[in-house]
């Protein structure tokens, strides 16, 4: 089965077309960082101008590139939550209408689920290893969301920790944007720390009060790497203009930032025993948390190709196709929601 995936949740004006859920026969991506960029973040108004703009091209190069004629489409999957409402429904709208005229199936998913899913797809060089077996930890690392789960299914998981107020890929941004590092701040600070120390700044590691084990915190650590350039400033010593100061800034905030993620997984497979940790989402193309993962003996790490991190058109083609396998669909009527509208699991989380 053919699966057109629709994502239209963010910046990211992005469609593909994906066979039997994994075989990525073409995967469309075009950005609108250039034109947020000069706001340091995604301006949702210019968002889903832009995506309803570009939408007809995006689906009509993903259909191209698969070397298929829209006839040949046998089902559609859209993102319809969470996400920025309008730019949701530019996607939802387009997506309703390919399948209306084609009178082929059509089915919502959720963003969050799809990025877990991403790591079970085969990228277009057919590189991949095989799907990981349920249940294992689904570690979601992206600009909008923090959260650790246990995944039972491609449909089922249970929220064992989130963020209490920022997002690590939300963190990553803001401090960059403070130093001037770049825009989006999560790849610039994965190449800056390349060449820092990690150990030259200590941030410590935030205290979740009353709270879940799992829990993360980063909006200590946002203000504590910014503080550390009023430090600079405040020290007589100018800006940390030096590149060397730049690099170590960045190193340190990374090593901080994949601490906080890895002390409430490190927890959760203590106390599930599951060893299988699957990454998803923006932050997860990370290489510091990519090869921290890597060196714990006893843990199978597995990150999705890097194509598939940020958001893309192939996750949700994939994840639509086991819905539409099993004969789900969504009515035409289908609305988008900004919210995950996830419960977690009871305190204690197991
Ligand atoms: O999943 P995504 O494309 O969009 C959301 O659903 O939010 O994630 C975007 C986020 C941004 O905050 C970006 O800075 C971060 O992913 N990101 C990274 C890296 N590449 C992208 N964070 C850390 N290291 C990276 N290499
Ligand atoms: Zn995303």
């Amino acid at each position: 089965m053919k699966v057109l995936g629709i994502e239209t949740s963010c910046d990211e004006c992005a469609a593909a077309v994906v066979e039997d859920g994994r075989n990525v026969l073409s995967n469309v991506v075009a950005t609108q960082i250039p034109f947020h960029a000069a706001y340091n973040g995604v301006v949702p108004e210019i968002a889903s101008r832009m995506h309803t703009e570009w939408i007809y091209g995006v689906v009509e190069e993903a259909v191209r590139q698969a070397g298929l004629k829209p006839d040949r489409i046998d089902g559609v999957g859209v993102t319809s939550r969470p996400g920025l409402l309008g730019s949701l429904l530019v996607g939802l709208s387009f997506a309703k209408a390919f399948a209306w005229a084609r009178n082929i199936p059509f089915i919502t998913a959720d963003h969050l689920l799809a990025h877990l899913y991403a790591s079970r797809l085969a990228d277009t060089a057919g590189a991949a290893c095989p799907p990981p077996a349920y249940p294992f930890l689904g570690l979601l690392v992206s600009g909008g969301h923090t959260m650790m789960c246990r995944a039972d299914d491609f449909d089922r998981i249970t929220v064992l920790g989130t963020t209490i107020d920022d997002a690590v890929g939300e963190a990553f941004d803001k401090v960059s944007c403070y130093y001037g590092m770049g825009y989006p701040g999560g790849a610039a600070i994965d190449r800056l720390s390349q060449e820092g120390d990690p150990e030259a700044f200590r941030f410590p590691l935030p205290k979740i009060k009353g709270g879940h084990r799992y829990d993360f915190s980063y909006s200590g650590l946002k203000t504590a790497a910014v503080n550390q350039l009023d430090l600079f400033r405040v020290r007589g010593r100018g800006e940390p203009d030096t590149k060397d100061a730049i690099k170590d800034i960045a190193a340190s905030f990374q090593k901080a930032a994949v601490d906080i993620l890895l002390r409430s997984l490190f927890r959760a497979v203590e106390d599930t025993g599951l060893t299988t940790v699957v990454s998803g989402g923006g932050a997860a193309a990370n290489s510091y948390l990519r090869g921290r993962l890597a060196a714990v003996p006893g843990l199978r790490s597995i990150f999705p190709p890097l194509g598939f991190c940020g958001d893309n058109g192939a996750m949700i083609a994939g994840i639509s196709y086991h819905y539409l396998l099993r004969g789900d669909r969504s009515p035409l009527a289908a609305g988008a929601s900004p919210n995950a509208g996830r419960r977690r699991a009871p305190s204690g989380g197991l």
